[in-house]
């Protein structure tokens, strides 16, 4: 069913995280050194071989990016071809075929477009959610890249990640490591997500929100906090995130970045945010296109427990960060040159 502005009437304003099977996806097929032109098919299911690369050797990788119903009623993308970008260098890293940058955003656009009923209302919180994926395919048996791929890309619309606003939360420092060194910590690949899982379950069961990584060369700095980037706010009002060749470069964490120092005037740092400074920080959060903040109350690391700002508030910092980023995404405030393709 839909209302007169062609809308889905659903109850977005109660939106999880869930899988729902939306109208259309877009579905390109590699074969014979090329990538065929790609269309829109209304089945969700895919016929591969048993042989696929992606199934035994994780060949294989995947985006996740949001669209946004601006207070006009049109469609904000934010930031695609930084997802587009990355998605060619998670293909590169594991010897897949890219997709070019102009035709991943042109099929985003499709898909968006003619799945326009299902982007929530503006002022519901909710938005939808894009997962562009590519896969390694076709008859194979050894260890070697795929001759065949499939680069598909399907829609689902979600709720906000805080239903009723910002809540910190806790989170425990792991003993597992999520990426190796020179390993591929850096791109979007199922493996990495595979490898997360025990761990994100562990600190789960013990009531925490997710598993905070440490560098897996020392365990001496942080890296990542479940499937987002690290920031804390010093004393001094700077914006300190990692640098480290095994996290994946958050789109997130770098449109904050430019906030932080252009909007909020702080100092923004790339650097090393080591496990026993924690101190430095009056203010931190997770950041990634799921949540855009999750401000982090605690962090349990070993026997001790690290408040930040507080367990139960905000910190004023971080509510400024995500307001303006969020004002920039829904189309409220001005965005920099680039950051918003409309999907007409
Ligand atoms: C491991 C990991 N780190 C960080 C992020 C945040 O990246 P982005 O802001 O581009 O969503 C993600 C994805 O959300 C992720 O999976």
């Amino acid at each position: 069913m839909q209302n007169e502005k062609g809308i889905k009437q659903i109850d977005w304003e109660n939106l999880g995280f869930s899988y729902i099977k939306t109208d259309y996806r877009f579905l390109s097929h590699y074969k014979n050194g090329q990538w065929d032109e790609g269309s829109l098919t209304t089945d969700n299911t895919l016929h591969i071989s048993e042989g696929s690369t992606a199934l035994h050797y994780g060949q294989q990788c995947f985006e996740g990016m949001k669209a946004y119903r601006a207070k006009d009623g049109s469609i904000n993308l934010f930031r695609p071809y930084e997802n587009a970008r990355r998605m060619r260098q998670s293909c590169e890293r594991l010897l897949m075929p890219s997709y070019s940058e102009e035709a991943f955003v042109e099929a985003v656009k499709k898909v968006v477009k003619a799945n326009e009923e299902w982007v929530p209302p503006y002022g519901s919180g909710s938005s939808l959610y894009i997962r562009p994926f590519v896969i390694g395919v076709g008859d194979n048996i050894g260890v070697k890249p795929a001759e065949e791929y499939i680069f598909s890309i399907f829609v689902l619309p979600v709720g906000a990640y805080f239903k009723g606003g910002l809540k910190p939360s806790n989170f425990l420092v792991s003993s597992y490591d999520r990426a190796a060194p020179r390993g591929t910590g850096a791109s979007k690949v199922g493996g990495n997500y595979a490898a997360s899982l025990l761990p994100g379950k562990e600190a789960k069961e013990r009531h925490y929100s997710d598993a905070v990584y440490l560098d897996p060369a020392t365990q001496t700095k942080i890296e990542e906090v479940g499937a987002a980037n690290f920031f804390g706010i010093t004393h001094d009002d700077e914006f300190i995130t990692p640098k480290s060749p095994s996290i994946l470069n958050s789109i997130t964490k770098r449109s904050l970045m430019w906030v932080a120092e252009n909007r909020l005037g702080l100092t923004v740092k790339e650097g090393d945010v080591y496990i026993d400074e924690l101190d430095r920080f009056k203010e931190a959060g997770a950041c990634g296109t799921a949540a855009v903040i999750a401000p982090i109350g605690g962090l349990q690391v070993g026997n001790d427990f690290h408040v930040f700002y507080s367990e139960e508030e905000v910190g004023p910092v971080t509510m400024k960060l995500y307001n303006e980023l969020v004002g920039i995404q829904f189309g409220d405030v001005k965005a920099p040159e680039g950051w918003i393709v409309k999907v007409d």
